[in-house]
């Protein structure tokens, strides 16, 4: 079991929005060690088939096990999780944790008033994962949920700021403010980074809630229950690939984590799935 416990923690995303989560799971598990992929080559997965995303997802998740000898998968995307985890959780040798349930469950936890909103890309909330999902958690929820296309490509920009964006998330999310809720979820991991502009326009009584810290309690709990925690003590270490611009992904990518995002290399993509 030492052994088992000292292989890393995959994690992956269609490029820097899962860097929110890693950010999480870093602070909260110290002592693991990280792999994380951005699959920056082939983002956004929002507007694409569900087949297609889940296959990339596959794909992934199969590299981190047989290439990087991962003990437990994160899938931190929304579009993923919806796309693709009941497959992932069912073939692979190694627990898979998602975002949506996790975010789910903070949602509920955040309102007040019992109305309660999710953003995420046209996949995620065309899936209906989390009307399911928050219907487990409480289904007394009133809930409204919008796509909002075009919020992904300027994160990964590095535009998340500006009157660009501000003008479409005051379009996107008219419908969100019009229901008059108290609590609205990131449902796509890249979406706290633009935080300032979407508290502007819900405007400062209404509370974000993000699945990134929710998502490392979960993971947390669950390597503790399975007796796969990694000793405590030594700090873990960090490795970061994507499948897109290696050089970028650094720059901006550190930017984003932090320190530990110290270099990135190109994920190279397995045959043996
Ligand atoms: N970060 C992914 C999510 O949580 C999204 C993005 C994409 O469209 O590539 O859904």
């Amino acid at each position: 079991m030492a052994d088992t416990s000292r292989r890393p923690i995959g994690m992956f995303d269609s490029g820097f929005g899962g860097l929110t989560v890693a950010r999480a799971v870093i602070d909260v598990l110290p002592s693991e060690d990280l792999v994380y992929i951005g699959d920056t080559g082939r983002y956004p997965y929002g507007p694409r088939q569900a087949d297609e995303v889940r296959e990339f997802a596959r794909e992934i998740a199969w590299s981190l096990v047989n290439d990087h000898n991962a003990k437990a998968i994160v899938v931190a995307c929304n579009t993923a999780s919806a796309a693709a985890f009941d497959d992932l959780a069912r073939e692979l040798p190694v627990p898979v944790v998602s975002v949506v349930e996790p975010g789910a469950r903070a949602l509920a936890l955040a309102t007040q008033v019992r109305r309660v909103g999710v953003i995420g890309t046209v996949g995620t909330i065309s899936s209906g994962a989390y009307q399911r999902a928050l219907a487990d958690v409480d289904a007394s929820l009133e809930f409204v949920a919008t796509a909002c296309p075009g919020f992904v490509e300027f994160v990964e920009r590095g535009q998340t700021t500006g009157d660009e964006v501000m003008l479409l998330a005051e379009r996107l999310l008219a419908p969100i403010v019009a229901a008059d809720i108290d609590a609205l979820l990131l449902g796509c991991t890249h979406y706290p980074y633009l935080s300032r502009v979407i508290s502007e326009v819900m405007g400062p009584k209404v509370v974000l809630v993000s699945s990134a810290d929710e998502t490392a309690f979960a993971l947390a709990d669950m390597l503790r229950a399975q007796d796969l925690l990694a000793p405590s003590g030594d700090t873990g270490t960090r490795t970061f690939l994507s499948s897109g611009d290696v050089e970028w992904f650094a720059d901006f990518g550190r930017r984003l984590l932090g320190p530990e995002l110290s270099s990135a290399s190109r994920w190279e993509r397995s045959s043996n799935d």
